[in-house]
């Protein structure tokens, strides 16, 4: 199948989490094409989509949530599968809890335009400069780490299971 990976991204760790979802389908035999929310010229021409963002305050980036808000009509009806790159897995104790907690609020908004077959949270790629000086200082306060928590394993497991499905709607239509 022709399947569009597009992404959003403000440092660069969502491209990586594209890529390894590209790479895991293109092993499944599937002629994937990745872009950045902002390149894709015809969205129209693809049989199913793996779209995703970084987080930034609890939702997608304005740039990939007006990709779908742009693209609604053309994602209707077809298989459509939703990533977003936070900092779960950066957090310890109770922030970690709360971290988890955040996925139906990036959802909620998501929602208003596509009605995705699955949406998956991973985290991603946390750096002081990011976050400013004092950002940076609160960040460890509350016992936050900072470091790469991309988990490779689980988002080519999560990939896979895209592969599974998407064969079985070729099968079903053959
Ligand atoms: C200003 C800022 C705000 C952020 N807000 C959140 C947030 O609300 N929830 C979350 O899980 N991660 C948050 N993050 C973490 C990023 O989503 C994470 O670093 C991600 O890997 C960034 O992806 P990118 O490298 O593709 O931009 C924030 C990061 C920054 C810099």
């Amino acid at each position: 199948m022709k399947v569009l990976v597009a992404y959003a991204t403000a440092a660069g760790s969502t491209v990586g989490v594209a890529a390894r979802i590209a790479a895991v389908l293109r092993a499944h035999d599937h002629e994937v094409t990745t872009y950045s929310v902002d390149e894709v010229a015809d969205a129209g021409e693809y049989d199913a989509y793996v779209i995703g963002s970084a987080v930034h305050d609890q939702a997608w980036l304005p740039s990939g949530a007006a990709f779908l808000t742009r693209e609604r009509g053309t994602l209707r009806g077809k298989p459509v599968w939703l990533f977003s790159v936070g900092l779960p897995d950066s957090l310890r104790g109770p922030l970690r809890r709360w971290a988890g907690l955040e996925e139906p609020t990036i959802l909620s908004h998501l929602r208003e335009d596509v009605t995705p077959v699955e949406h998956r949270l991973f985290s991603g790629v946390v750096r002081a400069e990011m976050l400013g000086k004092l950002g940076a200082l609160v960040f460890r306060a509350v016992g936050g780490r900072f470091g790469d928590f991309r988990d490779w394993q689980e988002i080519e497991v999560w990939a896979g299971d895209i592969a599974g499905v998407l064969a079985d709607i070729e099968a079903a239509t053959r």
